[in-house]
């Protein structure tokens, strides 16, 4: 019998630094979602990946004086790696570079191009490099990004326009009939009423004046729009346009989960992709809340100190928390869909009430009393009461209600349930109490059926918790001394957790460390403040090393190139009118070079190795026919060459002031 299947999607993270808690928190509640449906019995797929084309990742990859393929591939392993500590179980991971994305996508524009729903204009008006967005002056909000308060750059350029406004109808009637669609229902209400209602505007999907992107096929001036490029992800990932086995098991997608901040992306622009390309819309697009540090938005580009900077990064709370705990904490605190507070002393108290108290002692008691009064386990005579039917009873409400709240995504009320469930158990121990029972030998049945109870009602959390904390289930499976794996060779599934009297009998428990231990806050403060220190020395160690690493891979000989591809290249002699230091760039100078005809901006990241007054006059080489790139606001037009020697200083390459300005080379 061939499986239903679910496929989920997570945003693709751009890899221009370290990813926050913020976006892991995305990638955490997919993984919850997929091992739900998994654990159901689903063949899910679960995509995540990295958007690795743009401004600004070129603007990063520049400023960390790589080239961008070079900068997106030394970042990408650390996101893996970070996906593999959360215990993130994705199925496929897509980065935007692999160049079956990069096809797929140079197929997907050129099929646009030629049914007409993409045009060649001119492009006026603003740009986000930050969030990579298009804005006309009257979104703006006091000139600035109405999404993160930025400033925005004017931009006028040639540049290929998708016709939005021809699919506009179609896309509304489609979210009015599927109230699934967008969810939660709100976003639905602001996306037809800031966007739909207003009219679309057709929209710009191409750039000229960078070229960190995929090459439009048919003008090679052009890179492809990187959120048209993004969002084809979820497809291209399947092996689209191609008509792949993947493509008819997975597609459409039941749920793209993203970030309240990008629902507009994914509810407008790529649906209407969908519509043009004649391809089935995904079941929902889910756009989830944010989490907030001292109420602003969790943002890296927001932080300051180091302490801001690490308490943000999963990496380093792993170090100091399990991530269970982180896991818990992020799905717990935060009603899914609405924005929730990050703090540490949050986190803390979840971890010491909720896990600590409430789970870990619950489990901690019951094998501890088992393991005293029943050492070779539960015998099988034993004393029900009419207390024990109304725990079961609550465990099979607690479960409908779980998949009530999974079929919803509604995360955390899934986890406000299983702790009723926790709670009434810790309750039935105050309301029974097994030690006073152990003191009567006549009480010993009554007491194997509490304590049995307990056992199997702790069965069925484990089982229900395996989604939200998998290495705590098999933690439980452990101690409750039963033959159940979650994580490796798993051999449960949710059915299990509806089923009643399924832990076995005459089982001998085991005694383990406490689930969560109890955090202390003084303890917890030193530990961290440790920590930063040990990391800002081993972040300044490293990267002095990768400096070192770069000059000497500088080094490397270079793959050969045609005779066309040299000769392509426009190299001139320009003569320095004028240089001066760019501010707040240490390395970077700004010419005006005359080359005979015209005269060129050019910024150079020279400036520890001259002085600027010392360069006015002199005759330089440069390639002239490179495309033109926003350097610390300043536009750059060309490239001064220069050699760089074994102690990693730079020279420029002049030649004879004989030779006129504008000659070209070659
Ligand atoms: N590359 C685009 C997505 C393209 S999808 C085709 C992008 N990348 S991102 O790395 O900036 O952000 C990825 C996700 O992280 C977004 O869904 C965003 O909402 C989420 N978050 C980033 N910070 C967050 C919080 N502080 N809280 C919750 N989610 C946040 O956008």
């Amino acid at each position: 019998m061939t499986k239903e299947t679910y496929y989920i999607t997570t945003p693709i993270y751009y890899p221009s630094g370290r990813l926050t808690i913020g976006n892991s928190y995305t990638t955490v509640a997919a993984d919850v979602i997929a091992r739900y449906q998994r654990l159901n019995g689903k063949d899910v797929m679960f995509l995540t990946g990295t958007d690795e084309h743009g401004q600004k990742l070129q603007e990063s990859a520049e400023k960390a004086g790589l080239e961008p393929q070079a900068y997106v591939d030394s970042m990408v392993p650390e996101i893996k790696n970070l996906w593999e500590l959360l215990n993130i179980s994705y199925d496929q991971f897509i980065r935007t570079t692999d160049k079956e994305h990069v096809s797929s996508v140079q197929k997907i524009f050129t099929k646009l191009y030629e049914q007409g729903d993409i045009y060649l204009d001119e492009y006026e008006g603003n740009y986000c490099t930050p969030c990579e967005s298009f804005w006309t002056d009257s979104q703006l909000i006091d000139g600035n990004c109405p999404d993160c308060n930025r400033p925005v750059q004017r931009m006028k350029e040639e540049s290929y326009f998708f016709r939005l406004s021809k699919y506009q109808d179609q896309l509304l009637e489609h979210i009015e009939n599927n109230p699934e669609f967008i969810q939660p229902s709100s976003r639905t209400k602001e996306m037809i009423n800031n966007f739909l209602k207003p009219g679309l505007e057709d929209l710009a999907v191409s750039r000229t004046s960078f070229s960190w992107g995929i090459t439009v096929p048919f003008n090679k001036k052009h890179v492809i729009y990187v959120w048209f490029d993004a969002v084809c992800n979820y497809i291209t990932a399947l092996g689209y346009p191609a008509n792949t086995e993947k493509v008819q098991k997975y597609w459409p997608a039941n749920v793209h989960l993203v970030g309240k901040d990008i629902v507009r992306f994914h509810t407008i622009i790529w649906p209407i992709i969908l519509l043009a390309l004649g391809v089935p819309l995904p079941k929902q697009v889910f756009g989830h809340g944010w989490l907030l540090m001292k109420g602003g938005k969790l943002s890296k580009s927001k932080l300051s100190g180091s302490q801001e900077k690490y308490i943000v990064d999963p990496v380093v709370l792993s170090k100091l928390y399990s991530v269970d705990a982180i896991r818990y904490f992020l799905i717990r605190e935060v009603t899914f869909g609405q924005d929730g507070n990050f703090s540490v002393e949050a986190l803390e108290s979840r971890i010491n009430t909720d896990l600590a108290n409430d789970l870990g002692n619950l489990l901690s008691r019951t094998v501890s009393m088992i393991d005293k009064y029943f050492p070779e386990g539960l015998p099988e005579e034993s004393e029900v009461a009419d207390l024990d039917a109304e725990i079961y009873q609550l465990a099979e409400e607690v479960i409908q209600k779980v998949d009530v709240e999974f079929s919803k995504l509604h995360l955390s009320d899934a986890l406000i349930h299983i702790w009723e469930l926790v709670g009434r158990l810790n309750k039935y121990i105050d309301q029974t109490m097994p030690w006073v029972l152990a003191k009567d030998e006549s009480q010993k049945a009554r007491l194997a059926e509490v304590l049995y109870v307990l056992a199997d009602n702790l069965q069925k959390i484990a089982i229900l918790i395996a989604p939200f904390m998998p290495e705590t289930a098999d933690k439980m499976f452990y101690g409750l001394g039963v033959d159940l794996k979650y994580n490796e060779n798993c051999n449960i599934d949710w059915d299990m957790a509806q089923k009643h009297q399924l832990y076995p009998r005459n089982t001998k428990v085991n005694k383990q460390s406490p689930l969560f231990p109890r955090i202390d806050e003084k303890e917890s403060r030193e530990k961290f403040n440790k920590l930063s220190d040990e990391l800002d020395k081993k972040l300044n160690v490293d990267k002095a090393k990768s400096a070192e690493t770069d000059s000497s891979s500088s080094k490397k000989e270079k793959a050969e190139v045609t005779f066309e591809q040299f000769t392509a290249m426009d190299l001139r002699v320009g003569r320095i009118l004028d240089c001066k230091k760019v501010p707040k760039a240490d390395k970077l100078l700004e010419f005006k070079v005359d080359l005979g005809n015209e005269t060129r901006t050019i910024v150079s990241g020279i400036a520890e190795f001259y002085q600027p007054e010392d360069l006015s006059g002199k005759n330089v080489v440069l390639i002239a026919n490179l495309p033109s790139r926003k350097i610390f606001g300043i536009t750059s037009h060309g490239m001064l060459l220069s050699a760089e020697q074994a102690d990693g200083t730079l020279e420029l390459i002049t030649v004879d002031n004989e030779i006129e300005a504008g000659a070209k080379l070659g």
